[in-house]
C-alpha cells in the first residue's frame, strides 16, 4: 500500500512571517508516520530548507533554463531545496492556458531535474453535470502523465475544479469512483501503478478529512486553504 501523503499548496499566499506556521507544524509532527509536503510560494522555498518536511514548487517551466522572463525551472526548484513540484493545477490550466501537453512536458522536466511531480487533474462542474467526468479524467491522464512516470517520480492529485476553495466536496461514492478509475488506468499503464499515490484535493479540512481518507485508493490529500494554518493542517495530518 502506498505511503500516505498530506500535501499543502499555499498558492499565492505567504510571507516570511508565515514560516512560523511550518515551524509549528514541524514541532508537532516530528515523528509523523506519514509524508508531509508543503508547497509554499517560490520566494519561501529556500527559507524552508532544513525543515522536517518535503518542500515543493507550485509550477515549473518545460525548459531547465533560457530566455523565459519570470519563469522558474525544475532545476532551480531543486537547487533551492524542493523535492516535489505541482504540475497542471487547475488554476494554472485556467489562468495560464496550460494544456495536457504542457503539463506532460512540465512533468518530464520535473523528472529530469530529479523532482517528483504532483500531476493535477479534475473535471469542471459542467463536465460533472454532463456526465463526462471519467472521459475527462481519461484524457487528462493519457495526455498529462508522461510514459516515464513511476510510483517514485509521480503523484496524481484528483481535484474536481468545482470543489476547489468552494466548500463543496464530492460524495464519498463520487470520489471512490474516480479514484478507482485512476488506479485502474495507472495499473494498465505502469508496472508499479499499485504504488503510485493518488491524492484527493478540493475543500479538504479537519472535519471531513477522516471520511475522505477512509475511501479506497485515496492515499492522502492536496490541501489549499486549510494548509495555511498549522492548527488546520495538523488536524488533516492527524486524520491520515
Ligand atoms: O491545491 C489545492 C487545491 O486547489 C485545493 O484547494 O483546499 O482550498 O479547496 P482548497
Amino acid at each position: 500500500m502506498p505511503r500516505k501523503l498530506a500535501a499543502g499548496n499555499w498558492k499565492m499566499n505567504g510571507l516570511r512571517s508565515s514560516l512560523v506556521e511550518i515551524q509549528k507544524l514541524a514541532e508537532r509532527h516530528s515523528d509523523t508516520s506519514v509524508d508531509v509536503l508543503i508547497c509554499p510560494p517560490a520566494t519561501l522555498i529556500e527559507a524552508c530548507r532544513g525543515l522536517l518536511f518535503d518542500i515543493g514548487g507550485q509550477d515549473c517551466h518545460t525548459a531547465q533554463s533560457g530566455a523565459h522572463t519570470g519563469d522558474i525551472s525544475a532545476e532551480m526548484l531543486s537547487d533551492a531545496g524542493a523535492t516535489y513540484v505541482l504540475t497542471g493545477h487547475s488554476e494554472r490550466r485556467t489562468d495560464h492556458g496550460e494544456t495536457n501537453a504542457t503539463v506532460a512536458a512540465k512533468s518530464q522536466a520535473a523528472y529530469d531535474a530529479g523532482l517528483t511531480a504532483v500531476i493535477c487533474i479534475g473535471e469542471t462542474l459542467a463536465e460533472r453535470e454532463d456526465g463526462t467526468t471519467l472521459d475527462v479524467i481519461d484524457q487528462q491522464l493519457a495526455q498529462s502523465v508522461p510514459d516515464t512516470a513511476t510510483a517514485d517520480n509521480t503523484v496524481i492529485a484528483y481535484e474536481p475544479v468545482w470543489a476547489i476553495g468552494t466548500g463543496k466536496v464530492p460524495s464519498s461514492d463520487q470520489i471512490a469512483e474516480v479514484h478507482s478509475h485512476i488506479r485502474a488506468r495507472m495499473l494498465d499503464r505502469f508496472a508499479d501503478g499499485a504504488d503510485m499515490r493518488l491524492l484527493y484535493g478540493g475543500s479538504v479540512k479537519g472535519s471531513n478529512a477522516a471520511e475522505i481518507f477512509s475511501i479506497a485508493n485515496v492515499d492522502g490529500a492536496l490541501v489549499g486553504g486549510a494548509s495555511l494554518k498549522a492548527d488546520d493542517f495538523s488536524a488533516i495530518i492527524n486524520a491520515l
